[in-house]
Order: C-alpha cells, then structure tokens, then sequence
C-alpha cells in the first residue's frame, strides 16, 4: 500500500494507474476508520482495479464551535487497517497541501442545505463540496464511495457531480450498525456511558416510524410527533431536528409517493448524533 501526503506525487501515481487503463474507486474519510468507513471500502474494493482511500479532517466543513481540534484522530490504526482492507494508496495531506492561508475559492452550495444538517451548520456543505471538489480533480475517481450514515451528504455529492458535470459515478453504501442498532460513527467515542444506552433509541424511533408509514399512514406531522416522543422518553438527549422530506431533492412532501427520508439529530452532552431512513412509498 502507498502512502502520499503531496498532491504532486498523487499526480504522478493517478497518472500511472491510468496509463495503465485501470479503473480508481474513491473513499474519501476523515480517518479514525470503523466498519462503516471498511464497508465504504470493501464495496470500492469490489467493483474496481484500485481503491484510493483519503483521510482529511477537512478544517472548511467545521463551524468555528465544532470540532475541528478536538475531532478523533490514530493515524497509525488507520493505516494499519486501510491495508489489511486492500486499499492501494492512502492520500494523507496536510492543511497546509489542500489549502493556501486563506482559500480564495470555494464552493457554494445552494441546493439541498436548507434543511437537516445544512440547517443547524451554515457552510458546512460548501466545506464538503470544496474539499471534494479538490479530490475529485486530484484522483479522477470512476466510482465515489458515500454512506448513507450521512444522507443529506450523498444527496448534495450527487447534486454536486451532476450540476458541475464531474464524470463520476456517486455508490451511496447503507449504513452500519452496531449490533443493538446505533450507526456507527467516530464520534460515538464521545458518548458517556449512559448516553451510549440511551443512543439505539434515535434507530428504534425511526424503525417505529417507517413501519408507521408502510403501514400507510401518510400524517408525517404524526409520526415526527411520534419520534420526537419515542426520543424524549428514552434518552437524556436534546433534539435538534426531526424531519420527513423527499429523497434526494430534501423537499417537503406534498404528494406522499416516491423515496422519503426520515431523518433525525440529537444532541448528547458532547457529541450530536444523526441517523436516518429512507421510505419507498
Ligand atoms: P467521515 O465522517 O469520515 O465519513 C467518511 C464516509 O464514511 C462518509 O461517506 C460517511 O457517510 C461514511 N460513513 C460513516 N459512518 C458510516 C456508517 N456507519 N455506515 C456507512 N458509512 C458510513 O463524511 C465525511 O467523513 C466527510 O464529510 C468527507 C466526505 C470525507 C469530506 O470531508
């Protein structure tokens, strides 16, 4: 496995691979990997000749009262299990390589951020769509590997490669769970004791939910209603939001037909927890 931290050696290393006419698989991360990073891997392992993994704690996507110092780092495990997974190259840059003092140019996203977690965290997806503005020019990927952990992300990327017409194919891969039902995610390490028992409750309120609705009820005020009880019976936590919209455009829905998503966040005492599920109608 290759390990590269300055773009102009990736340059030199993509150029090779596509001299040699092989295809690249992309996961892009911000490391201290779990299964559901390796999923991402596996299945980038399985549909192409290489998988490039980055890991990036991508400063432009944190808020200036996030995490961005504090966020779980073990560069030395990441590596150790990027390889054990059959990744071919790890791109692992610096701040300093990805961005000059001061970007001068970033990317505005206007679609798709009004809702969820665009919401509660202005300029996080023009982080997003920046810094994989940049991969994406930098590796040239046929295939982009993205967890539906992270929804209104795989809607937005999608947005982003049709919109600003990169030739990638966006594979959103399901989310994976802890055996009692909590998505995985590097920062449930910051879960206390009695939040981490608490935490299964956001996945048990959306299952509740999704029944709801292949049940055929279509009161989406109802079930959010239901969640939001579900959520304040069973955890200490705080919700920051609970919504229904369409999937991928994040709209309301004004004619219950199609894919729907029913998402959530909740914040503990020092993480804030996500999960979501989709709903064909
Ligand atoms: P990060 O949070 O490290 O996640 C990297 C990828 O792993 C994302 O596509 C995310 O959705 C996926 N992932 C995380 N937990 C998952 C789970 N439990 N099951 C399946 N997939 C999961 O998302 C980012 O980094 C950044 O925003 C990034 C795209 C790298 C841009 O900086």
């Amino acid at each position: 496995m290759n390990v590269v931290t300055a773009k102009d050696e990736l340059k030199s290393k993509i150029a090779e691979y596509k001299k040699q006419n092989k295809s690249i698989g992309f996961v892009p991360t911000m490391g201290f990997l779990h299964e559901g990073h390796l999923k991402l891997i596996e299945e980038a392992r399985k549909g192409n000749d290489i998988v490039i993994l980055s890991i990036f704690v991508n400063p432009l996507q944190f808020g200036p009262n996030e995490d961005f110092e504090s966020y779980p780092r073990d560069q030395q495990r990441d590596e150790e299990l990027a390889n054990s997974s059959g990744v071919d190259l790890v791109f692992l840059p610096s701040v300093n390589e990805m961005y000059p003092q001061s970007p001068g140019y970033t990317i505005s996203v206007q679609s798709r951020v009004n809702v969820l977690c665009g919401k509660s965290r202005v300029g996080h997806f023009d982080g997003v769509a920046t810094i994989l503005t940049k991969l994406f020019h930098l590796i040239e990927p046929n295939r982009a590997y993205f967890g539906m952990k992270d929804a209104q992300q795989v809607a937005v990327v999608e947005g982003l490669v049709e919109e600003l017409n990169f030739p990638i194919e966006i594979v959103p891969v399901s989310t994976i769970r802890e055996a009692d039902g909590l998505a995985k995610s590097s920062r449930n390490v910051y879960l206390n004791k009695e939040e981490r028992r608490e935490a299964p409750s956001l996945y048990r309120s959306l299952v509740i939910a999704k029944e709801e609705i292949v049940k055929g009820n279509t009161n989406f005020e109802e079930i959010k209603e239901m969640i939001k009880a579900y959520i304040t019976q069973n955890t200490s936590g705080v919700i920051d939001y609970i919504e229904i919209l369409t999937y991928p455009q994040l709209e309301e829905i004004k004619v219950p037909k199609g894919k729907v998503i029913l998402a959530i966040a909740v914040k503990f005492s020092k993480a804030r927890l996500i999960d979501n599920i989709t709903v064909e109608i």
